[in-house]
């Protein structure tokens, strides 16, 4: 698809954050990332390089800016009237996401997102590939093809292609949820954003989602917020802890998710990590 309008040298021109890992090559730069609402500092001053083709898990208790960090990694944030970010988050391709004339558009079909609660169009499920590809720009012949492609990725395929014409919004939850997930890997993007995509869903259709979302490692980069640390363990490369530090959302620790949850350096990290608080 298009290239993205703005174009930096990445990485050599973009300070180095704190890998995750020594050698990952990194698909997402963060660098002193600050989100504040009408003045008030939600999250303050995040550094991560966040690794390709890998599972990143953002972990941490209600508040403590999660959200705001994932939803700044694709401009969601534009969307919030007083929301203010500062700081720098480049993708390797060299977007400079935080650049004022950053091409919005292109920039969340390369980096995609996914919420709690499935958001289908309430339309056919066929129109809820064909606004977005004919929003990127796809050709109405090479939509059915797509569309099928990732409706088998997402094992839905057979559940739903004798319906295609018929409303979204039939679909159960969990069907849903997987229809969100095929609608943005249909733009294909270079990463997905999950945001708690399991939370609203019952423990089989939420294992069906883990495992898709697991299935997808090594095809683009995830980054996924959640409260199951449990799932938080079974699926991450990577993991961050966020908290609330000084009033504002902070990250307290980041690296390897085995290191990360065996022996947190940061003691508030360590008692959230073990069930003691949080
Ligand atoms: N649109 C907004 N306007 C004002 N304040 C906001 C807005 N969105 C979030 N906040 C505040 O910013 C802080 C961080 O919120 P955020 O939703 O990012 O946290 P979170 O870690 O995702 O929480 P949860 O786990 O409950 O989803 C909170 O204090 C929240 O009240
Ligand atoms: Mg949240």
């Amino acid at each position: 698809m298009n290239a993205p309008s703005i174009s930096l040298p990445f990485p050599a021109d973009v300070p180095a954050g704190s890998p995750a890992t020594g050698d990952a090559t990194a698909c997402l730069r963060v660098t002193g990332l600050t989100v504040q609402y009408r003045g008030f500092t939600a999250l303050r001053d995040i550094t991560i390089d966040i690794p390709e083709g890998e599972i990143t898990a953002l972990v941490g208790p209600s508040g403590c800016g999660k959200s705001s960090f994932l939803h700044s990694l694709n401009r969601l944030t534009d969307l919030v009237p007083g929301c203010r970010v500062t700081g720098s988050i480049h993708l390797a391709d060299g977007t400079e996401v935080t650049h004022p004339k950053a091409d919005v558009l292109t920039l969340r079909g390369r980096v995609g997102i996914v919420f709690q609660r499935p958001n289908p169009f309430p339309q056919s499920i066929r129109r809820n590939f064909e606004i977005p590809l004919r929003e990127h720009g796809w050709s109405k012949e090479d939509i059915p093809d797509r569309m099928e492609t990732v409706l088998r990725q997402v094992g839905l395929w057979n559940e739903v292609h004798d319906r295609l014409h018929k409303s979204a919004i039939a679909l159960s939850g969990g069907q849903l949820q997987r229809l969100c997930i095929a609608r943005a890997l249909a733009l294909e993007p270079a990463v997905i954003l999950f945001d708690e995509p399991c939370s609203a869903l019952d423990p089989l259709a939420s294992g069906v989602v883990e495992d898709l979302i697991h299935s997808l490692r090594g095809q683009l980069t995830i980054v996924i917020v959640t409260h199951n640390l449990a799932q938080a363990r079974r699926i991450a490369d990577h993991a961050a802890v966020f908290w609330v530090r000084d009033g504002a959302g902070t990250m307290v620790e980041h690296g390897p998710a085995a290191r990360v949850f065996s022996s947190p350096a940061d003691p508030d990290a360590g008692l959230y990590l073990s069930g003691a608080r949080g």
